[in-house]
């Protein structure tokens, strides 16, 4: 597909169910490497990331397919190959197979990870950390070849709370020799999701969910059927959109206690909320309000994946609103795309400004990279006239199907 076509400015009406959390299901596909058996995983999203995931672990000896919405592995007869380029050089959690494959194999060569391109993003903090547990690592210029014959528990402190860090750290200590304390370790939900994946095979994860993890090393583990959870981004993309167009939604499958700082910041922009079990109905008036300032941060904190949408749904918000960036500098990338429509936003390093207008108008603009795109289908579907967005492929990265959700909310979208 070259790009999507969004008739913008009616008011939204319609029912979506959120899909399985991408970034819960990634480290967990690193993680049924550890299980020389079968795994199931149900709630599987059906995005790029996944597929291109799953391309990388048939690299290393992994047997895959899909039976619905369910993924099986079968990691029986792994050999230490080098993961495809095409795949594992695009793909930044492809540095997640890190821990896992030297706890398993002993030794793992990944060319340079890829993603997003939404700042430096490096991997420093993964290979301290992974040293500290006895790993070898040597940069060659293709890829970072690493060996571990006998991976050591080790007390590690992470200088920040990288999600990432947190999740190699996790995959290798849980079959190294002896205990491992993780201080500042990452505590967002998909942290928790994988310790509860990881604790389901048979591993010994204490603390996910806090700052501290101690993680004794095991032997084995064993096969596993596992429900991936939904997805806190899609979920809060969608309720930014209907922020931004207004109208009336209702979102099935939310993932509620991890959406507390956002569902503060729609309070604050008027935005109706009504609870029934695990759905959502949202009441957003055609203009919800601005006067919103946020930051964002590690969780609890507002997610910078969010970033891009709220700042999306802002530029049509009654009120001048300030937005700080504080993970990802190159967020603010996707800006220049919403002045194309009219939006006023000034950015002034990690921070930008944005001044609601009453309109903005449907414009030709390009994803740059996943959250971006997402941002842009937020602002189409809000503005007047038609809008087109190109480089849908970052889109389909996270999003399993955003064409079918935006036609299920009442957005008219074609694609090309
Ligand atoms: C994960 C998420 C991504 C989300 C991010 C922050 C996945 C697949 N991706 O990315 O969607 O936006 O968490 O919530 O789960 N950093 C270093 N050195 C390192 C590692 C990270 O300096 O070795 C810095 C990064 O440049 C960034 C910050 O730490 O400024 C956060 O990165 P991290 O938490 O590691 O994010 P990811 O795991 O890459």
């Amino acid at each position: 597909m070259d790009y999507l076509e969004i008739e913008g400015g009616s008011p939204l009406c319609g029912e979506v169910r959120i899909q399985g959390s991408k970034n819960a299901v990634l480290p967990i596909l690193s993680a049924a490497l550890l299980n020389p058996g079968i795994t199931v995983i149900d709630n599987c999203p059906d995005i790029s990331d996944v597929k291109a995931m799953l391309e990388i672990l048939k690299g290393y000896g992994c047997r895959t397919h899909r039976e619905g919405d369910s993924l099986v592995l079968n990691a029986e007869h792994l050999h230490s190959g080098r993961a495809p380029e095409d795949y594992a050089g695009v793909m930044r959690s492809s540095i997640m197979l890190l821990g896992s494959l030297l706890a398993r194999l002993g030794e793992a060569f990944l060319p340079y990870p890829g993603g997003c391109v939404i700042g430096e993003r490096p991997i420093d903090l993964h290979l301290t950390a992974l040293r500290k547990m006895g790993a070898r690592l040597r940069e060659e210029p293709e890829g970072l070849k690493a060996v571990c014959a006998r991976p050591q528990g080790a007390d590690i402190y992470l200088p920040f709370p990288s999600v990432g860090a947190t999740e190699n750290v996790i995959l290798l200590a849980v079959r190294a020799e002896g205990d491992t304390l993780l201080q500042n370790a990452a505590r967002e939900p998909e942290i928790v999701e994988l310790c509860r994946f990881l604790n389901c095979m048979g591993a010994k994860i204490k603390g996910a969910g806090t700052s501290v993890i101690r993680i004794r090393g095991v032997k084995t583990l064993h096969e596993i059927r596992y429900r991936i959870m939904p997805d806190r981004i899609v979920a809060g993309t969608y309720m930014f959109l209907a922020a931004a167009a207004g109208g009336k939604i209702l979102l099935r499958d939310v993932p509620f206690e991890q959406l507390e700082a956002v569902r503060h910041i729609l309070k604050g922009m008027g935005i109706r909320q009504e609870r029934s079990g695990k759905s959502l109905l949202l009441w957003c008036p055609a203009r919800s309000r601005g006067e919103i300032q946020v930051c964002t941060s590690p969780y609890p904190g507002f997610p910078t994946d969010l970033q891009s949408p709220l700042t999306a749904a802002l530029c049509l918000a009654d009120g001048e609103s300030m937005i700080e960036e504080r993970i990802f500098e190159a967020r603010f990338k996707v800006v220049k795309e919403l002045q194309k429509m009219g939006a006023d936003i000034r950015v002034d390093g990690s921070r930008a400004c944005i001044r609601g207008v009453e309109r903005l108008k449907g414009a030709f603009l390009e994803a740059e990279e996943l959250r971006g795109g997402a941002a842009l289908c937020v602002a189409a579907a809000a503005a007047e006239g038609t809008s087109r967005i190109y480089q849908y492929h970052y889109i389909a990265r996270g999003y399993e199907n955003i064409i079918r959700d935006l036609k299920d909310l009442g957005v008219v979208v074609h694609c090309f």
